[in-house]
């Protein structure tokens, strides 16, 4: 039986999709390379193509080792929990970070930690004076607190940039006071793209960073926790305790590898579309929650008076996926898709402008099947 590649060959059914750059799909060079995968046990540590593909992100990382996990959750989680010893003690980390609001509450099982969830003062991103320092509780005897043990950043978060000055202030203060930093990198390729800075430069700053493959790059599972070699270490024992463990992930690798090399150079078109969908709101007075630096768009719903089911109604009409105010980019977008959602977009909101709505938004990302 020979086997037909045309789904690989033809448009991305991802290519009208703006929901999230997770939905892209596999390319038919991801499915080449599956033929030269090796095909050895990883939880044995004996698969050539998973080690190759840690040593390759933990080298652009700059760090000594790589640990590839499932996802960047399972990457994110083990890394907080690996940096932490004994409870009581508190994770700080923004509160929108992701580690805080969409793990399903994994820092208070896994890690057993109080969250410090701060809203930065400038709207953007936290700052050592004005958000860590005020909250910072240290490990000095006073037993009432859970001591600030560490600190999580995202860098992009909601596509905004970390400045890596602010970042280089986090990093030597927490090294002053033995608070470890991690950093949910999951997107730090596309801060890399944008401002030239280096993934290994960002890296340098933070003890333990999770940069994921399967959103933005386009592999299609994974992310790569990477650290120091003892880290990693403590790391895999958290992520088999966790079910985390795949036999031969060589398959999975050689596609990750595929994506890293092929993709990273696409990311610069993606910020550009988000650009120019951003200047078109600014044109138009379709208000923003933040400033447009990378592949996100976040058009204000509530701002703008947008009612999310119009925009659902609008987005079907003219044949692309929008949920939210989200507007997320990736390298599959076709130009078509990319003309039809600045069209939802600014329709969205002139409809909002006759017919304002005031009520309340209901988005979810998941929906349990009702079939009882
Ligand atoms: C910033 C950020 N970190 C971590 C994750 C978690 O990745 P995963 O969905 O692979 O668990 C996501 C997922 O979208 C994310 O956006």
């Amino acid at each position: 039986m020979s086997a037909s590649f045309a789904n690989f060959t033809s448009q991305s059914p991802a290519h009208n999709e703006f929901r999230s750059d997770t939905f892209t799909t596999p390319t038919l060079s991801m499915i080449e390379s599956l033929a030269n995968s090796s095909l050895g046990d990883a939880v044995y540590n004996e698969d050539n193509s998973t080690i190759q593909l840690e040593k390759k992100v933990a080298a652009i990382a700059g760090k000594e080792a790589g640990l590839y996990c499932v996802s960047g959750t399972l990457s994110n989680q083990i890394g907080l929990r690996t940096n932490l010893f004994q409870p009581p003690y508190s994770i700080l980390c923004d509160y929108r970070g992701h580690v805080y609001v969409h793990e399903a509450g994994g820092l208070s099982t896994l890690s057993q930690a109080m969250v410090q969830p701060i809203i930065p003062k400038n709207g953007k991103y936290l700052t050592l004076v004005d958000d860590i320092l005020p909250v910072f509780i240290p490990d000095d005897g006073e037993i009432h607190g859970a001591p600030t043990k560490l600190i999580s950043l995202e860098n992009t978060l909601h596509g905004m940039i970390f400045p890596l000055e602010e970042i280089k202030l986090i990093s030597n203060f927490c090294k002053k006071n033995g608070v470890r930093l991690h950093l949910d990198g999951a997107r730090l390729w596309n801060a890399s793209v944008a401002t030239g800075i280096s993934i290994k430069e960002y890296c340098s700053y933070f003890d333990s960073v999770s940069l994921c493959l399967s959103k933005t790059l386009g592999a299609p599972i994974g992310s790569v926790l990477v650290s120091d070699k003892k880290f990693i270490l403590k790391a895999n024992h958290f992520k088999k305790q966790n079910g985390g463990g795949i036999r031969q992930s060589g398959l999975l690798a050689v596609m990750a590898i595929t994506a890293i090399d092929e993709n990273l150079p696409k990311l610069k078109k993606t910020h550009e579309w988000a650009a120019e969908l951003g200047q078109i709101c600014q044109e138009k007075g379709i208000i923003l929650e933040h400033p447009v630096e990378t592949n996100f768009v976040f058009v204000d719903l509530k701002a703008n008076k947008i009612d999310v089911k119009k925009l659902v109604e609008i987005s079907d009409k003219y044949g692309v996926k929008v949920y939210a105010g989200r507007i997320a980019f990736h390298y599959q977008v076709s130009e078509a898709s990319f003309e039809a959602v600045k069209k939802v977009v600014v329709e969205a909101f002139e409809y909002a402008q006759l017919h304002p709505y005031n009520g309340e938004d209901t988005i979810r990302f998941y929906s349990a099947t009702d079939d009882e």
